[in-house]
């Protein structure tokens, strides 16, 4: 029986919650996204109650009915809430009660919401780390695609954002395809922590009436159960390692946002964003902004904020269950669906993006092929270091003459060393540069090729290794 103040935890209570109070107690507003991995919990937790002998076959039926019927309420958008409601637990179990009767509040025996609550979330990030995940794969999989279509462009790499030596381009897109294959690696191992199973372990000492958990665990899919029930029902680990995977991406995704931000601006003029992610100025009518890049770039800021912010509110709590814990959802609501919208723009940005690559081949000066001219020399039997001192003299020399490297003559050269002949001449060309670096994980294109079969054959094994979860039964 309900209590007086209309709570189900309201036995003990006399008079009512101060309204103030009651709004900031309540989690209804955000964990309501909980409500099929709550329906799906409880009716897992009936099974375990029924096989206990705390059910009988009868009322489990019912229970699993009135269940269905909770879900069919929220699926279709009926669910009604009222003002009682204080999270999606209580509000579930509420509406149970109304459908079903008494029988409803066998459902609760044993367990808490503590046990609760972080069953529902991990059953809820479990599932939304495979969209995430398969958001992340579709956008390596855009990138890599692009890296073997345009292999050929050739165009400036760049140290200290100064340019620095001829790359392909397609080795500038790999460069962030393989910082997101790790992270996409990184997720499918925080899911792998996500998915154990913690009811069953009560408020904090566990199961006293000889519910199984491995029937549990069975019922919900989960890989593997939580080992102490202390540390069950408190340990937000696998919400902190979420929020860092994602600030982590981001920091991946905004750096590349940034490359592309620059090599958009009329100074670079490399690349044109598409006008379906690009949006223009109210006062100067020639503007066309990169403002998908400039939102992805900034997520960063949001996420890792939350990441800190659940680290904080974790930091320094006494043992187990503390009500600052209902702070985590939030947190993972905030930062799935920005994830979710961050991935999906990031690929309609990389699969409509235009390449100039005149423009990208024109940006290509001779005195970036300073440290081929010192591996000429190498190639003739120079140590490096004497190597790329030659080579410097070349460059001081021309700059002094005012003329570009390659157009210093022969003979110049020759006043710097006797070892440069007239196949100096192939020096002077990029394609041959970008060439000589075949050793694997270099930018010439057999090395390209290569990082383009590693990354199809990784994302062929990521997906073989994440099946979607199916919903338990
Ligand atoms: N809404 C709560 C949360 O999100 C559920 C758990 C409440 N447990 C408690 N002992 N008050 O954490």
């Amino acid at each position: 029986m309900a209590s007086e103040s209309g709570k189900l935890w309201g036995g003990r209570f006399v008079g009512t919650v101060d309204p103030i109070m009651e709004k900031f107690n309540s989690s209804i507003t955000y964990d309501r996204h909980l409500w099929e991995a709550d329906v799906q919990g409880s009716k897992a937790y009936s099974r375990g109650l029924e096989k206990a002998g705390l059910l009988t076959k009868a009322e489990m039926d019912q229970i699993l009915h009135g269940l269905d019927k909770v879900a069919e309420e929220w699926a279709q958008g009926t669910f009604k809430l009222n003002p009682n409601d204080e999270d999606i637990h209580t509000a579930n179990e509420r509406r149970l009660k109304e459908l079903i009767g008494e029988t409803a509040g066998k459902l609760h025996t044993g367990r808490s919401r503590n046990d609760q609550v972080v069953t529902d979330l991990r059953l809820w990030m479990r599932q939304n780390c495979s969209t995430l995940s398969a958001l992340l794969c579709e956008l390596i999989r855009t990138m890599v695609d692009r890296a073997e279509a345009e292999r050929d462009v050739l165009f400036p790499g760049y140290t200290h954002l100064q340019r620095a030596q001829p790359i392909r381009w397609s080795h500038w897109i790999l460069s962030h395809a393989v910082a997101l294959t790790r992270d996409s690696e990184r997720l499918l191992e925080v899911q792998k922590r996500i998915n154990v199973l913690p009811l069953g372990s009560g408020a904090i000492a566990g199961n006293p009436l000889g519910v199984d958990r491995e029937l549990l665990r069975a019922e919900l899919d989960f890989g593997a159960i939580t080992l102490n029930s202390m540390d069950a029902t408190s340990e937000r680990d696998f919400v902190a390692e979420f929020l860092f995977w994602a600030s982590l991406c981001m920091t991946h995704l905004s750096r590349m946002a940034e490359d592309l931000i620059l090599y958009g601006t009329k100074e670079f003029s490399f690349v044109q964003l598409s006008d379906a992610y690009s949006t223009g100025s109210s006062l100067m009518p020639q503007k066309k902004n990169p403002d998908s890049l400039e939102l992805i770039r900034s997520k960063a800021g949001r996420v890792f904020g939350r990441c800190a912010g659940l680290l904080m509110t974790l930091k320094g709590l006494p043992s187990t269950y503390n009500k600052d814990l209902q702070e985590d959802k939030e947190a993972v609501f905030e930062v799935s669906d920005t994830m979710s919208a961050v991935l999906q723009v990031a690929t309609g940005v990389i699969s409509t993006l235009q390449i100039h690559r005149e423009n990208m081949g024109r940006a290509l000066s001779p005195d970036m092929l300073a440290t081929d001219l010192a591996y000429y020399l190498v190639r003739k039997g120079m140590p490096f270091r004497q190597a790329h001192e030659a080579s410097g003299k070349a460059v001081f020399m021309a700059e002094t003459k005012g003329v570009a490297l390659n157009q210093l003559s022969l003979q110049e050269l020759q006043t710097i060393s006797p070892l440069f002949s007239g196949d100096v001449s192939h020096v002077w060309d990029y394609g041959h540069s970008v060439e000589q670096y075949q050793a694997l994980g270099g930018t010439a294109r057999s090395s390209v090729d290569w990082q383009i079969g590693q990354l199809r054959a990784l994302l062929r094994a990521q997906q073989a290794e994440s099946p979607p979860h199916p919903s338990p039964k």
